[in-house]
C-alpha cells in the first residue's frame, strides 16, 4: 500500500509542477494581439476528418469570396494545413502531429473542420482529443458561442473557459489500484479572470446589461468556489453590469423555461458546465449544426463547427451533403474577430436568409436535398443580389 500511494504522490506532484510554471505562463502573457496592425494576415485551413473537409471546403470557397481584394493585396493569405486527420494523428499518436502544431503556430487565425475524438470501444487508440489539445497548445482559453432564436426572444452568449477545469488533466488521470481511478480538475485565478474579463468587456462593448456565472459551487466547493468567486470580483469592476450566479443543474432547466430564459444575456461557465450548456442551447437553436464556435487567446484564435465529424455520412457516401451552416457561422465570428465587421453582418445575413426567411434550399443531409456546395452558392448569391 506504501508503494501505491508513494506512486501516487509523485505523480500528483509532477502535475502540480507542470501547472505551477502554466500559471505563471499566464501571469506573464502579452495583451490581445491587434490584427490591424499587421501587414499581413495568414488564415489556416484544417478539414479535419469525415464531413469536416467538404463542410470546410465550402466555408473556404465564401471566405475567399468575400476576402477577394485582401488576398490580391496580399494582406490576407491561406495556408491549407493538412495532416490532421484521425488516421494521421493514431500514426504518430499524438493529438496534434508536431508538423501541424508548427503550422497552426505560423498562422493568425484558423478555421477548423472537426476531428474525431476516439471514445471507448472505437477501433482507434485512445489519442486526446485534437480540439482538446489544439485550445491548450495555443491557450484558446475564451470559447465564445452565441445563441440566437428571435422568435422566442433568445440572445445569449456563452463564454466557456476552455483550457482548464475538467479538460485541463482529462488525459492525465490515473488507476491508483485496480478499484481506484482519480481525474483532476484544476481553477487557476489567472485562468477564472481572463474568462470573465473577456465575458465583461463583451458585456460592455455590447449594451449588455447582466452577466450570469455558472458554477456547482454548492458541491464542488474548491475549484468552482474559486471560478465563482474570481468571477464576482472581476464582476465588481463593471458595477453598470448586473451579476448573477446559478447552479448548472437548475441552469440547464432554466434554458427550457419560456418566461424565465428571455432574462440572460452572456453566461460565464467552466470548461465541462460549458461544453454541456452550449449544446443543449443550440439544441434550441436548431441543432448543433447550426452554431458556430470561436475559440479565442490572446495571440492565437481558431474558429470551428460546434458538431462532430459525422463519419457515416461519409461511410454512406453523403459527405456532399452535409451541412456546411455551423463552420459558416464560425466563419463569420472569424471575419468580425480578424476586424472586418461588415463582412461579418453580411455573412450572417445572408446565413439569416438562406437558412430561416427565404430558404430556397434545404439540406437534408442526403439526395433529397441540396449538396453543400449548392447551399455555399446560394450564400454567396444572396450576398451579391
Ligand atoms: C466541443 C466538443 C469538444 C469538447 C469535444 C470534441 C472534445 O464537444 O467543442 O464542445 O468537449 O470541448
Ligand atoms: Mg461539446
Amino acid at each position: 500500500m506504501d508503494q501505491i500511494i508513494e506512486e501516487a504522490k509523485e505523480r500528483f506532484g509532477r502535475l502540480i509542477e507542470e501547472q505551477l510554471k502554466r500559471v505563471e505562463g499566464i501571469k506573464g502573457q502579452e495583451d490581445f494581439i491587434n490584427y490591424d496592425k499587421l501587414d499581413r494576415i495568414i488564415i489556416g485551413i484544417i478539414g479535419g476528418d469525415g464531413i469536416g473537409p467538404a463542410i470546410t471546403g465550402q466555408a473556404q470557397r465564401i471566405l475567399e469570396f468575400l476576402l477577394r481584394e485582401e488576398i490580391e493585396k496580399g494582406r490576407v493569405r491561406f495556408s491549407v494545413i493538412e495532416g490532421l486527420t484521425i488516421e494521421d494523428r493514431v500514426r504518430v499518436m499524438k493529438a496534434i502531429p508536431d508538423g501541424v502544431l508548427g503550422e497552426l503556430r505560423r498562422c493568425h487565425v484558423i478555421l477548423k473542420g472537426p476531428t474525431t475524438t476516439p471514445r471507448q470501444g472505437d477501433p482507434w487508440p485512445n489519442v486526446e482529443s485534437a480540439n482538446v489539445a489544439m485550445r491548450r497548445e495555443l491557450d484558446l482559453f475564451a470559447n465564445v458561442r452565441p445563441v440566437k432564436v428571435p422568435e422566442n426572444g433568445i440572445d445569449w452568449t456563452f463564454f466557456r473557459e476552455n483550457t482548464e477545469g475538467a479538460y485541463l488533466l482529462g488525459s492525465k488521470g490515473f488507476h491508483v489500484n485496480d478499484d481506484i481511478a482519480f481525474d483532476f480538475k484544476v481553477i487557476t485565478s489567472p485562468g477564472a479572470e481572463r474568462i470573465a474579463r473577456s465575458a465583461l468587456e463583451y458585456a460592455k462593448g455590447n449594451g449588455k446589461k447582466r452577466v450570469t456565472i455558472v458554477t456547482k459551487a454548492n458541491v464542488v466547493k474548491t475549484t468552482d468556489g474559486k471560478f465563482l468567486t474570481i468571477c464576482k470580483e472581476v464582476g465588481r469592476e463593471y458595477p453598470e453590469i448586473e451579476i448573477d450566479d446559478w447552479y448548472i443543474d437548475i441552469m440547464a432547466a432554466k434554458l427550457l423555461d419560456e418566461n424565465k430564459r428571455t432574462e440572460f444575456e452572456v453566461f460565464i461557465l467552466p470548461n465541462l458546465y460549458g461544453d454541456i450548456l452550449t449544446d443543449e442551447a443550440a439544441q434550441l437553436q436548431g441543432g448543433v449544426g447550426t452554431v458556430g464556435s470561436a475559440n479565442i487567446g490572446k495571440r492565437y484564435a481558431m474558429f470551428e463547427a460546434i458538431h462532430g465529424s459525422a463519419p457515416r455520412m461519409v461511410q454512406e457516401g453523403r459527405a456532399l451533403y452535409s451541412d456546411p451552416s455551423s463552420i459558416i457561422r464560425a466563419t463569420s465570428m472569424l471575419l468580425n474577430h480578424i476586424g472586418y465587421r461588415e463582412k461579418a453582418e453580411t455573412l450572417d445575413k445572408a446565413l439569416e436568409i438562406c437558412t430561416r426567411t427565404e430558404r430556397k434550399l434545404v439540406i437534408t443531409g442526403r439526395h433529397t436535398g441540396a449538396t453543400g456546395q449548392q447551399f455555399a452558392d446560394y450564400i454567396m448569391e444572396t450576398i451579391q443580389s
